[in-house]
């Protein structure tokens, strides 16, 4: 299969044809680029898993327009609980609730709940529109490997094997939306995201977070969301985090003459090859740049270092993303 690469500006029609036509078309969002496919078609969702050769039960993101279209999905959807969600939605927060049985098995990956986004990107909701689908959509990355944020990276991992790719540019945000289960007593976090813990707080009360936000799965459990168990946007080359100011970390890239994945402060005390990814304070441009530096310095490095975010804010993303691609190993 010959993949398209689409001009955004004006092929919005032309992917939404490609979608009610079965087919997969990769389309940016303000997080990542997601691989899209209808929803409503389990043939259409199976070439999804087939493509980036994902694990059968890691369930689906199901993207929809606008709030109205949560209650035809999802049960539980009261006029209290959208009122809440007006303020994040569309944007960076994917929710979690129990699904209704439009939406097929292969989209849960067999669960009985449904996680529903508006993305918050021009292109993505012109295409929702343009078709009048609901669209399951994951990173369009081949699974395990770093998430795109660029056409490019699409392109990387999914050549010839998707219909089409919609070329917006970079995304903005750079790191996966915020998975907020709402099917407990009190709504849990499963992974962070550009939507912080405390501006939930502010508008739901208390939150959980995730114990797999921090810690490996241990063998057998069962996750809540199972893409947490998953070894994920792991560079090819082996990944270690390391925490402490610039003085320890260059220390460490220069005894090790690993490649580095550093802060702006750090650059100058570095004789090793690096990338940096933004401030050591500067959570957005680290969301931002993640991605694009773990591809670019796996193909120069055998060895990556990267110099720990702090764990707050947008950093808790960033945070959770770099801990799962060093599968946790931190000095
Ligand atoms: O920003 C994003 O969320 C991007 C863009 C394309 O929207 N999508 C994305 O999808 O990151 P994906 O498939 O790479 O990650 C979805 C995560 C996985 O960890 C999956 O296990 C979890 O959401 N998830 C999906 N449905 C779930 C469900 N019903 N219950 C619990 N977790 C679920
Ligand atoms: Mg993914």
């Amino acid at each position: 299969m010959q993949t398209k690469v689409l001009n955004a500006n004006k092929n919005a029609a032309k992917a939404a044809a490609l979608l009610r036509e079965g087919e997969l078309v990769a389309i940016p969002t303000e997080t990542v680029y997601g691989l899209a496919a209808n929803a409503l078609d389990s043939e259409a969702v199976a070439k999804i898993f087939r493509a980036k050769n994902r694990p059968a039960d890691n369930p689906l993101i199901v993207h929809v327009q606008a709030l109205d279209a949560l209650g035809k999905y999802a049960r539980n959807v009261t006029d209290e609980l959208l009122s809440k969600l007006d303020g994040f939605m569309p944007g960076a927060l994917t929710v979690i609730l129990p699904k209704r049985d439009n939406i097929p098995n292969i989209v849960s990956g067999g669960l009985d709940t449904v996680a529903l986004r508006i993305p918050a990107h021009p292109v993505a909701l012109e295409i929702l529109r343009e078709s009048a689908l609901p669209l399951a959509a994951p990173s369009a990355n081949r699974s395990g490997s770093p998430s795109p944020t660029t056409a490019a990276h699409v392109l990387q991992d999914l050549n010839g094997k998707i219909a089409a790719i919609v070329d917006g540019g970079e995304c903005t945000v750079g790191v996966e939306s915020t998975v907020l289960s709402l099917c407990g007593a009190v709504p849990e976090i499963l992974r962070p995201g550009a939507v912080t813990a405390e501006e939930l707080e502010a508008v739901f009360g208390e939150i959980a977070m995730s114990k797999a936000v921090f810690s490996a799965l241990k063998e057998g459990a069962i996750a809540a969301s199972p893409g947490t168990k998953y070894r994920h946007y792991a560079p090819k080359s082996p990944l270690v985090l390391v925490t402490g100011n610039s003085e320890r970390f260059a220390q460490y890239c220069n005894a090790r003459r690993c490649a580095a994945l550093c802060f702006d402060e750090d650059v100058a005390l570095l004789d090793v090859p690096y990338f940096s990814y933004g401030g050591a304070e500067d959570f957005a441009a680290q969301a931002r740049l993640l991605f694009a530096a773990l591809r670019r310095l796996d193909a120069i490095a055998p060895e990556i270092a990267a110099h720990a975010p702090k764990a707050q804010g947008l950093g808790l993303a960033v945070y959770n993303r770099l801990l799962r691609a060093a599968e946790f190993r931190v000095v």
